[in-house]
């Protein structure tokens, strides 16, 4: 049963449209999936929108091509995006004279002087001298690049010129690879020129978490241990490894998504107030959040952690493989495909307050979201009635899809007796706005340009994530164990990872039955 509120579509004026610095984006690793399924697509988009005027795209990777060739292949990877596949011939023109490419070995200076001399060409043709370098490479190149635009210069910020370096996750594998990695990029840019990515920030819905908590007032005041019983963060993904198994296999669910994706849901969930919505106020805030969330001892891991692997199943009615049959899986691997952690944060707002989250691939649907279930009322009100109907206050912010927030609530039956049902409030982003959100990558890209941290990464937050995971990874590797729990493709996860709440009289809200007004 629903009380769904009417969709009373916000009027929206035509927005004033950002427009970004002038600059040359110089991309390592154009050729990559990265650059074809995200950037790229996000860079049009932006020119179409009219925000990169003065911008000038230079694509570097290892394959030798001309201009022209790089274009095509831009091309043909813009129709196979959702957001550019029905690009005009009046757009396209206007984006790909903005694309150049050059080739070089990213561990061979000479490429790194042949960049520089590019972009002096550019410039000589009325390019930027500002210059943005995306690290969109397998990390293990991320530190040889980082020292080579340092020996080249490109580091310097000269007559007023910017120069900006974006890193891809993940930063580091570990809390000393991160660590390391961060004194590499600290001997070449200043902390100003860094902007570490999470591409989860650049989503609307979770920005919108910080105006739902802050920007109301009747909020706030019950988003503490009084009101809250419990947190449930939730990355379900319905797809499996795909293709990724080369990266995934080094990787697993926990430094995949729970590193990086999923703490930054529970610091914006978690954090006080920043005095100011910038780089610096709410990047110390969220910073605050991950040094008060206690570190596992391993007996606690062994308890407040869950991983596991997904086996064949079915998913909207069509069989697919398990983990293992997947291509570029080791026969025996272990990696997880699932994980599940109980985080504690010790502070003053949050005591005592579990914060669960999972994620998985290969799980019933796709469902990012946060769920805040409040603390049960006393229910002496209700005496004589099945009090057990009055269901706690939930109130879940709906990340993606269908993105939106809904509050549950109880409200009496219509009828002679006193009998309550849980009814819920629904607010859809779709409905209630009309507009499409931009991508993550388009709002992350533009942010560089303007020269706005917020939502990035900051250096000790990139170490304070895996001074949390490390731990969990390392008691997971003395383990040892031959096999992990398995769990049906298109369940809700291994049945251990349904203990993890349960110890504490919690549970896990169903895949399957969360769909809301939206869906
Ligand atoms: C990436 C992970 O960072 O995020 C992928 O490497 C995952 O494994 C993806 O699929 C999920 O992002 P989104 O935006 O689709 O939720």
């Amino acid at each position: 049963m629903s009380a769904v509120v009417e969709p009373n579509p916000v009027q929206l004026e035509q927005p004033q449209l950002p427009n970004a610095d002038p600059c040359v984006v110089v991309i390592f690793g154009a050729t990559g999936d990265l650059t074809k399924r995200k950037l790229m697509p996000a860079l049009c988009r932006l020119t179409d929108q009219g925000c990169l005027e003065s911008v000038r795209v230079l694509g570097v990777g290892r394959s030798p091509m001309t201009d022209e060739e790089f274009q095509a292949q831009v091309r043909d990877a813009l129709k196979e995006s959702k957001k550019t596949d029905h690009l005009d011939e009046e757009t396209w023109r206007e984006f790909s004279e903005r694309l150049h490419y050059m080739s070089g070995e990213l561990d061979d200076k000479n490429t790194y002087q042949q960049v520089a001399e590019r972009l002096k060409e550019l410039a000589g043709e009325g390019a930027s001298k500002n210059h943005i370098f995306y690290l969109a490479t397998p990390p293990p190149l991320f530190s040889t690049i980082v020292k080579q635009l340092g020996e080249a210069g490109l580091n310097k910020e000269e007559d007023g010129h910017w120069s900006r370096i974006i890193i891809e996750k993940p930063f580091g594998r570990d809390l000393e690879s991160a660590k390391a990695l961060n004194a590499t990029v600290a001997e070449v840019f200043k902390e100003s020129q860094i902007y570490r990515i999470d591409h989860y920030l650049g989503k609307d819905t979770v920005q919108n978490i910080l105006v739902f908590r802050f920007g109301n007032s009747m909020f706030e005041p019950i988003w503490n241990r009084n009101y809250v019983d419990y947190v449930e963060i939730t990355a379900a993904e319905s797809l499996g490894v795909g293709s990724r198994a080369g990266y995934y296999e080094g990787a697993g669910a926990l430094r995949d998504m729970v590193a990086n994706h999923l703490l930054q849901l529970l610091t914006l969930t978690a954090m006080e107030p920043p005095v100011a919505f910038d780089a610096d106020n709410v990047r110390e805030e969220k910073v605050q959040v991950l040094r008060s969330i206690r570190r596992l001892t391993p007996e606690q891991i062994a308890e407040r952690s869950v991983r596991a692997q997904y086996g064949p199943g079915t998913i909207d009615g069509e069989k697919v493989k398990g983990y293992k049959e997947e291509e570029g899986v080791a026969a025996g691997s272990t990696t997880e495909t699932y994980a599940a952690v109980e985080f504690n944060i010790s502070n003053w707002r949050w005591s005592g307050v579990p914060f669960y989250v999972r994620t998985g691939k290969r799980l019933a649907r796709q469902l990012t979201e946060i769920a805040v279930h409040l603390k049960r009322t006393p229910q002496a009100l209700f005496a004589r009635t099945p009090t057990e109907e009055i269901e706690p206050n939930v109130i879940v912010l709906r990340i993606q899809p269908n993105e939106g927030i809904t509050v549950t609530f109880g409200a009496k039956r219509p009828g002679f007796e006193m009998v309550t049902n849980t009814v819920h409030m629904d607010f859809c982003y779709q409905s209630g706005f009309g507009v499409e959100s931009p991508d993550a990558y388009e709002m992350l890209l533009l942010d560089v340009m303007q020269g706005d941290a917020t939502l990035f990464i900051r250096s000790d937050e990139a170490e304070a994530q895996w001074r949390l995971i490390t731990p969990i990874e390392e008691a997971w590797a003395n383990q040892q164990i031959q096999a992990l729990p398995h769990y049906d493709a298109g369940s809700d996860g291994p049945a251990e990872a349904d203990d993890l709440p349960i110890g504490n009289g919690h549970h896990w809200r169903r895949l399957m039955e969360t769909q809301a007004g939206c869906d």
